[in-house]
C-alpha cells in the first residue's frame, strides 16, 4: 500500500489529439511539461502530432533536442549562451531593444521571436515600431554578421479573465503590432500567441498565425471554469490508501494542534498521504473520494491525512485525491491554488509514479 500517482499515456495522447484536432500547436513543456515528466511529455506529444516545443529553460531545451533532431524548440527566456543555442539549432525570445544592442556582437547566426510586451511586462520589445527598428538594424547587417529573425510572439497574461477588458486590450495590442508587422516586406516562419485560455474562447488559432501556444490545456484541466469538462481530460491519479479507521468520540480532537474536533461520534481514517506528497494545505478543506463517493478531509499532516468516513470505508479502501472524477481544475475553480499550482506540487519522489 503506497501513495501513488499513475500516468494513462493512451489517455493523455488521446486527449491532446482531441483537445488541439489538426490544428498545429506549439507545446509549452516548461518546468519538466508541467512536472509531467519532459521525456514522457514530449514523446506523447509527438506521437499525437506536434512538432513544436517551447519551454523556459536552455537545460530543458537541450534534452528535447537530444530526444529528437527535427522538431522545433523555442526558449521564452533569452540566453547569452549563443554557441550552445546554436549548436542545438534552439531559437529563443528577443526580450528587448536593450539586449539586441547589447549582444549584437555575439548574436550572429542564433535564431530568434521578437516578443511583444504586452499587458504582461515579463519581458519583451515595448512595439512594433521597436521591432521594426530590429529588423531593419539586423537587414543592414553583413550577412554573416545577422541575426535569424525567423518568429514573432506574445504572451497573453489576461485570457481566463471575464471580468475586465485587459484580454480584448492585449489582443488589440498584439494584433495592431503583428498587422504592422505584416505590412513590412519580411516573412516570419513562426507567428504565435494564444495560450490555452485564448484558443478556447477564440474556437482555435487566429488568422495568419502559424501555431497556438498551449499548456495547460494538453495536460487535462480547463483553463477557465464556465468551459464543459469534456473540454480537456484529465488521466492521471492520484491515490492513497485507509491504513486504519479509528472511531472518535464527540468533543475528541486529531491531528497536530486540534485540526479536527469531532461534533458527533465518527469514524475518522487514516489515509497514507499527506503534505509531503504535495497535497496542498488549501486541498485539504475539500473531498477525497473513496468507492465513487466524497468525504470530508479532517486533517493534513507530512505523510497522513484524516477524512471522515462512514461504516462502508475500511482500512485497504483506495482512496483517490485526484482523477477524472475530481479533477486538479475542479479545486482551482474553488480556489485551491492554479492548475498547475496543484500539479507542480506533487512530490514524484515520495510518490511512486506508475505511467500505464
Ligand atoms: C509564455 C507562455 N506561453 C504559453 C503558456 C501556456 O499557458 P497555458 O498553460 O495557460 O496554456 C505559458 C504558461 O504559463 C507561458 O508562460
Amino acid at each position: 500500500m503506497v501513495a501513488r500517482i499513475t500516468i494513462d499515456k493512451q489517455k493523455f495522447i488521446n486527449n491532446v489529439k482531441k483537445v488541439i484536432s489538426d490544428q498545429p500547436i506549439m507545446a509549452v513543456v516548461k518546468n519538466d511539461a508541467y512536472h509531467f515528466g519532459l521525456e514522457f511529455t514530449v514523446e506523447s506529444f509527438i506521437l499525437a502530432g506536434i512538432n513544436s516545443f517551447s519551454t523556459t529553460s536552455l537545460h530543458e531545451a537541450i534534452r528535447i533536442r537530444k530526444m529528437n533532431k527535427n522538431v522545433n524548440i523555442f526558449l521564452m527566456n533569452a540566453s547569452v549562451e549563443f554557441n550552445t543555442l546554436k549548436q542545438y539549432n534552439i531559437a529563443m525570445t528577443l526580450p528587448s531593444l536593450k539586449f539586441y544592442y547589447e549582444h549584437i556582437e555575439s548574436i550572429q547566426g542564433v535564431k530568434l521571436h521578437l516578443e511583444l510586451e504586452n499587458l504582461l511586462h515579463r519581458s519583451g520589445l515595448k512595439d512594433q515600431y521597436e521591432m521594426e527598428e530590429v529588423i531593419r538594424h539586423n537587414n543592414n547587417l553583413p550577412q554573416d554578421k545577422q541575426a535569424i529573425i525567423e518568429g514573432i510572439w506574445t504572451h497573453f497574461g489576461y485570457a481566463d479573465e471575464f471580468d475586465g477588458n485587459e484580454y480584448e486590450i492585449e489582443k488589440n495590442n498584439w494584433l495592431t503590432c503583428l498587422n504592422y508587422m505584416m505590412t513590412l516586406d519580411y516573412t516570419f516562419k513562426f507567428i504565435h500567441a494564444q495560450n490555452s485560455a485564448s484558443f478556447v474562447r477564440e474556437n482555435g488559432i487566429f488568422d495568419h498565425h502559424t501555431h497556438a501556444r498551449l499548456g495547460i490545456i494538453l495536460y487535462g484541466s480547463r483553463p477557465y471554469s464556465t468551459l464543459a469538462p469534456s473540454t480537456t481530460e484529465q488521466s492521471f491519479t492520484v491515490t492513497a490508501n485507509v491504513i486504519q479507521v479509528r472511531s472518535i468520540k464527540k468533543g475528541e480532537t486529531c491531528g497536530y494542534s486540534f485540526q479536527f474536533t469531532a461534533k458527533e461520534d465518527c469514524n475518522i481514517a487514516v489515509v497514507d498521504i499527506g503534505y509531503g506528497d504535495g497535497i496542498l494545505r488549501t486541498r485539504s478543506k475539500h473531498d477525497a473520494l473513496i468507492h465513487n463517493t466524497r468525504y470530508p478531509i479532517r486533517g493534513l499532516m507530512m505523510s497522513h491525512m484524516f477524512v471522515e468516513v462512514d461504516d462502508t470505508v475500511n482500512s485497504g479502501d483506495l482512496v483517490t485525491l485526484y482523477s477524472n472524477d475530481i479533477r486538479i481544475d475542479e479545486f482551482t475553480f474553488k480556489g485551491v491554488g492554479a492548475n498547475s499550482e496543484q500539479i507542480s506540487a506533487l512530490n514524484h519522489h515520495s510518490l511512486i509514479k506508475e505511467i500505464k
